[in-house]
């Protein structure tokens, strides 16, 4: 085997939806933390980022991923709010995104941020799966803990899988309303061109295996050759939020998505006027299945690549803003940097 798991980047994963549709309770039962109970109301405010190991990923799928089929390193899971008055954020995130998981509650079916979420995939061209939550929620529903959905399928009565049908289709319908051929992601052949619709429950974690095998088996087939990028290059990434750290003054939370940073990199980030220019004083990871918002605790590390969720101390960064692009400058001559940085604000 002469992969090298370390030349592929990490998929970006941005989670959309209508607001308490499950987005965060899903990434939650996924990284197994209550990052739910620390939020303002449950609602999420910020956009965060978690990453989950290859190895993290397939002992969750069981025995849906196996790891020696895949090279990718593993997903980057970017949460994102569903109240309406969120929308920037939610672009970002969708803009971020190779990939996407739409959150539908099977109950409520399609809602106004659905659609508004859907329009970002559709006009970032983002390839989605639609995650059908709370299928738990059925009445009569004979939950099976963290198993696929097609062994707890079978042993819920035709009266229970008779309603979760005609919810599912609901939303198959939906999604063609708004121009996606869609079905059940079992009868998926080609998922570039159907959209796959994972019955899911975030409370039971019913069908998360499958949604992370199909996460995975969409980003490895499709997605591959974006992942082969210059990895060792000087870092491209974007400022998810501007915090004051104490000991460390102004940092930037921010997604690195392309090549890597170092801790004596110089860069430059997108301000609230120019450019600014300025040198990593630290680089502050959370660890493998943090959530970068509450994470308090930061490792500091010399150097990390993409795709990857990562704070940055350093002096001047007091007017960058979010949504801005970041660049390593390394061994690139500054203005031409300066200069791409100032195009894309
Ligand atoms: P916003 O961030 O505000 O957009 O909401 P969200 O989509 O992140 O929803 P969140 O994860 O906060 O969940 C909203 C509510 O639904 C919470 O009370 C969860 O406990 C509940 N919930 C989420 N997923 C499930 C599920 O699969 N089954 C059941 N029964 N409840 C769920
Ligand atoms: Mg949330």
């Amino acid at each position: 085997d002469t992969r090298d798991p370390t030349s592929l980047r990490t998929p970006i994963v941005a989670v959309l939806g209508h607001v308490d549709h499950g987005k965060t309770s899903l990434l939650d039962k996924i990284r197994g933390s209550a990052v739910i109970e620390g939020e303002a109301g449950a609602i999420t405010q910020h956009i965060g980022a978690t990453a989950v190991p290859l190895d993290v990923v397939s002992s969750i799928a069981g025995e849906l991923v196996n790891p020696d089929d895949f090279d990718l390193p593993g997903l980057l899971f970017i949460d994102t709010p569903g109240h309406h008055s969120f929308t920037t954020l939610r672009s970002r995130g969708g803009a971020l995104a190779d990939i996407a998981i739409l959150v539908v509650d099977v109950n409520d079916g399609f809602q106004p941020q659905t659609l508004e979420a859907l329009d970002i995939l559709k006009r970032s061209q983002t390839p989605f799966i639609v995650a059908a939550n709370k299928i738990d929620t059925v009445p009569g529903w004979n939950p099976n803990e963290d198993t696929p959905i097609t062994a707890t399928y079978e042993s819920q009565s035709d009266r229970v899988t008779g309603r979760l049908d005609e919810s599912l289709y609901q939303i198959i319908g939906n999604l063609s309303d708004e121009g996606f051929s869609a079905d059940l992601y079992w009868r998926v052949q080609n998922f570039q061109r159907n959209v796959g619709v994972v019955p899911v429950s975030a409370m039971t974690g019913e069908g998360v295996p499958d949604l992370l095998a199909v996460m995975m088996g969409l980003s490895q087939r499709y997605m591959k050759e974006e992942m082969e990028i210059d990895v060792a290059g000087p870092g491209v990434g974007t400022v998810l939020e501007v915090k004051d750290e104490k000991g460390f003054g102004t940092t930037v939370d921010m997604v690195l998505y392309d090549g890597t940073i170092k801790a004596d990199d110089q860069i430059v980030v997108g301000g609230q006027n120019d450019p600014l220019v300025t040198d990593v004083r630290a680089l502050l990871q959370p660890r493998p299945l943090a959530e970068i918002r509450t994470e308090s605790r930061f490792e500091k590390v010399d150097e990390v690549g993409a795709a990857a969720g990562i704070k940055v101390a350093a002096p001047d960064l007091d007017d960058a803003m979010a949504g801005a692009p970041v660049r390593v400058v390394r061994n690139r001559a500054l203005e031409e940097v300066v200069t791409e940085v100032e195009a894309e604000l």
